[in-house]
């Protein structure tokens, strides 16, 4: 008998680079296969690369802040639709912003504050299968709650789209988002207690990109030759409409992780995107559920590097292979001038992402890409004032199948442990003992990685001593940057330093795999006021 673990692993087709090392792709088990659609029976790059509109301003309200200044006010509806994901399949019933998954992108001035009217229009009954079982998401709740999280913004707490502020179909609220912050790529997503994993799978999320002086000075690539590339992987049903599956648990359906064999760029299965020969920005995000993309270009294309989750590195990295783990952002740069009349495929291991055709005529590029990009001054560890050990923990059941994720040991429910003061610097040390990575993404703030430590997993786990087995070793230059979700590796020690600034107030940390968030990985934390 096929354990539950191993059959998701598998219906993945094939798993991560990371994951693969513990469960070799063996293709999709007999059961799901009849269930769903196998994306290579599609003709490939048979459809363009949507571009997700950018929202327009619908009136200026008065700031919270100062009442005196009127700042831009955006509604954005969650409504149920159905859009086209291939050419040759019927439309695909999804939720999302607008009208389309990913919904229209946010694109805002570092400094200039604005107002978001998120608002539930969606049905009352869900269609993809709740888990009463799990936290906050009982018998006893609406089965359709949605709040939004801007992920990487610096936002007060009472818009920061906490878990359990979410509002039912008819209710929406307004969020202030200051956007006092760098210039970097953010998204923003439904982040509703014990069903985030569904809402995000139904389409709920969108790009939110803030530009500073500092990042216009530089002459990036612009305009139409900048491009978000927002990918997430799904299972489809043979009729085109999203698959998510459950456990043999009749009445518990969750499962602990989710891989789908088909990556939607932009809302599209192997899409194509024709390219002058010159500089492109590619916002790169990954928005899956449970998949971590290992991107290059077939045929050992280099392609440029200039900023991770928080904004951009201090110079442009040469690479040929890129890792970017659910909830991170890359920021990129290609330059196709000398690959004219060339089709150049992304992929991500063995899966087609996207197809790029590369226009035959030399064209004229004005954009640059310079040499240093913005400083990133390391955060000293002696400015740490506290330096907090977190275990991560999964929990099996007799049968070896993961049944429950906790942070540090602890239910959401649990009073809250981790309470930093505002204005101070931590260390937070990440211990992970179990087989898998887990983003660990923090709201509120941004960090920069210290280090990873490989350590005797087995012997930490049978009595909670930490023995080092290995060096420490310093983030790769493609991490190097500020981030605000970070992979603590499988059988390391990871430790982040941050510094908690901006607002008092409820926060919470988790693992961006949604399956674990969802199921316990996923505390609150507490910003204190300096006294
Ligand atoms: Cu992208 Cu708390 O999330
Ligand atoms: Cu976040
Ligand atoms: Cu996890």
């Amino acid at each position: 008998m096929i354990t539950r673990r191993k059959f998701l692993h598998n219906s993945g087709l094939a798993t991560t680079a990371l994951l693969m090392k513990q469960v070799p792709a063996l293709g999709q088990a007999p059961a799901v296969k009849a269930l769903t659609l196998d994306p290579n029976t599609l003709a490939k790059f048979v459809d363009a690369l949507p571009i997700p509109v950018t929202a327009q301003p619908n009136e200026h309200r008065a700031s919270p802040a100062n009442p005196a200044v009127k700042v831009p006010y955006y509604r954005l509806g969650m409504r149920p639709f159905e859009m086209k994901v291939h050419r040759d399949l019927k439309p695909t019933k999804m939720w999302g912003f607008g009208s389309q998954s990913p919904g229209p992108t946010l694109d805002v001035r570092s400094g200039q504050e604005v107002l978001v009217e998120w608002s539930n229009e969606l049905p009352d009954k869900h269609f993809l299968p709740i888990d009463h079982n799990l936290s906050g998401a009982g018998k006893d709740q609406h089965e359709v709650r949605t709040v939004v999280h801007l992920h990487g913004g610096k936002a007060p707490a009472d818009s920061d789209g906490y878990p359990e502020d979410w509002v039912t179909p008819g209710k929406s609220v307004v969020y202030h988002y200051p956007n006092k912050q760098d210039a970097a790529m953010l998204w923003y997503h439904d982040h509703a207690m014990g069903i985030n994993r569904l809402n995000i799978y139904a389409g709920l999320f969108g790009v939110y990109l803030i530009r500073d002086n500092a990042e216009d000075s530089l002459n990036l690539p612009a305009g139409k030759y900048e491009i978000p590339l927002a990918l997430c992987d799904r299972m489809l049903t043979p009729e085109g409409q999203l698959f998510y599956p459950v456990s043999d648990k009749e009445n518990a359906p969750w499962v602990p992780e989710v891989f789908g064999d088909g990556t939607l760029v932009n809302g599209k299965l192997f899409p194509y995107l024709e390219v002058a020969a010159r500089k492109y920005r590619f916002r790169a995000l990954n928005a899956a559920n449970g998949r971590f993309y290992h991107l290059s270009f077939e045929k050992g294309v280099s392609f440029y590097q200039i900023g991770t989750d928080q904004g951009l590195l201090p110079v442009p990295i040469s690479l040929k292979a890129l890792m970017i783990a659910p909830g991170e952002r890359v920021d990129l740069v290609v330059d196709f001038s000398e690959h004219r009349g060339e089709e150049m495929i992304l992929k991500s291991d063995a899966f087609t992402i996207m197809q790029f055709r590369v226009a035959g005529g030399k064209v004229e590029d004005t954009s640059l890409l310079p040499a240093t990009l913005r400083p990133v001054s390391k955060i000293p560890e002696s400015k740490a004032v506290k330096t907090r050990l977190l275990s991560l923990d999964e929990y099996q059941n007799r049968a070896g199948e993961p049944v429950l994720m906790l942070l540090n040991g602890a239910y959401w429910h649990q009073p809250i442990t981790e309470k930093p003061v505002l204005d101070t610097t931590e260390i937070w040390t990440l211990i992970n003992p179990t087989d898998d990575s887990h983003p660990i993404h923090l709201h509120l703030v941004r960090f920069q990685i210290l280090d990873r430590r490989r350590f005797n997993a087995g012997l930490y786990m049978s009595t909670r001593e930490l023995k080092f087995t290995g060096d420490a070793v310093p983030p790769e230059a493609s991490e190097a940057g500020w981030k605000d979700t970070v992979r603590a590796q499988p059988g390391m020690v990871t430790r982040i330093i941050v510094h908690f600034e901006g607002y008092a107030g409820r926060y919470v940390w988790h693992c961006h795999i949604l399956e674990h968030e969802d199921n316990e990985m996923m505390r609150p934390y507490e910003v204190t006021s300096a006294i």
